[in-house]
């Protein structure tokens, strides 16, 4: 629950309110755009207005339930009216909200299929996703992109008897995975997902296309909204970026393609396939220099 007597001062006056324990995640941002900005001098996540709508309103409900330090907050109101998540995305694609402090406030998203239900990445415990998950028929799988988003896939996976997947390279971050991906070439896990190992952010990240069209690549790939086009985290690669590049790399030379992509860190973006490999192409051609 936000802290009132934490009130960052900077944010718009009125009941709606950011406290001073963000750590800069970015999520709330997400979910609320054009509602909640970074603050340049510090980081910190604020109202630049506050909501006037009843569409507002349930954005900033939204980002108060996907701030993984509950710093978002209303000085009166502790719960919103109806639930804000599953966030329905379209295409059977839900995020989930209830980002975890563990894994740094990474987005986790559910994908209902009539071949068992997928979690990919996981979000914090809580009965408010296991409700809506049993209500959407349970879970078969969970696919973890990479070590640092598992938050709590275990207590998930126990819960809904749900397999586990992760690459080897990360497998020690999964202890309690059920299935490892090896090496990098594609494979097919979790009835007919894609699994692209591309080591780079981690040694063990991977990108899972389900559908043949939806992309979800964890921390390795994620878009620019500012400079409209693909972009990769120079600064927030823990393994190894001539990897990262070669691995976009072998990506883009694949026949796979993508035309919604959901990152669990930075923008997620919808586009015209042909368009986003472009950008992909452009994308690992800038890589070296970044
Ligand atoms: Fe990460």
């Amino acid at each position: 629950m936000a802290r009132i007597e934490d009130r960052h001062p900077g944010g718009a006056d009125g009941d709606w309110f950011v406290d001073t324990r963000c750590i800069d995640c970015d999520a709330s941002r997400h979910v609320a755009v054009d509602l909640i900005a970074r603050n340049p001098t510090d980081g910190n996540s604020l109202f630049v207005r506050q909501p006037g709508t009843p569409e507002e309103i349930e954005l900033a409900w939204r980002a108060a339930m996907v701030c993984p330090t509950r710093s978002i907050g209303h000085i009166e109101l502790r719960r919103p009216p109806v639930p804000v998540f599953p966030h329905d995305l379209g295409d059977d694609v839900y995020r989930l909200g209830h980002n975890a402090k563990s894994s740094f406030g990474a987005h986790s998203y559910f994908v209902r299929r009539a071949t068992g239900n997928l979690m990919i990445d996981a979000p914090r415990w809580t009965r408010e996703v296991t409700r809506p998950i049993e209500n959407l028929g349970g879970l078969a799988h969970i696919l973890l992109s990479h070590r640092d988003d598992v938050a709590d896939a275990d207590r998930y996976a126990d819960h809904f008897g749900a397999r586990v997947w992760i690459h080897s390279d990360d497998g020690d971050a999964a202890p309690f995975a059920t299935d490892l991906i090896h090496g990098t070439d594609a494979t097919t896990v979790a009835g007919n997902v894609t699994a692209f190992p591309v080591p780079g952010h981690t040694r063990g990240s991977v990108l899972y296309l389900i559908d043949g069209h939806l992309l979800f690549s964890g921390d390795s790939l994620s878009w620019n909204p500012r400079r409209q086009r693909l972009h990769a985290f120079r600064q927030a690669c823990w393994y190894s970026w001539p990897e990262q590049t070669a691995a976009l790399g072998r990506f883009a030379a694949s026949s796979l393609r993508f035309d919604r992509l959901f990152c669990g860190h930075g923008w997620s973006q919808d586009l015209d396939a042909e368009a986003f490999h472009a950008h992909l192409l452009d994308l690992v051609e800038l890589m070296p220099a970044m």
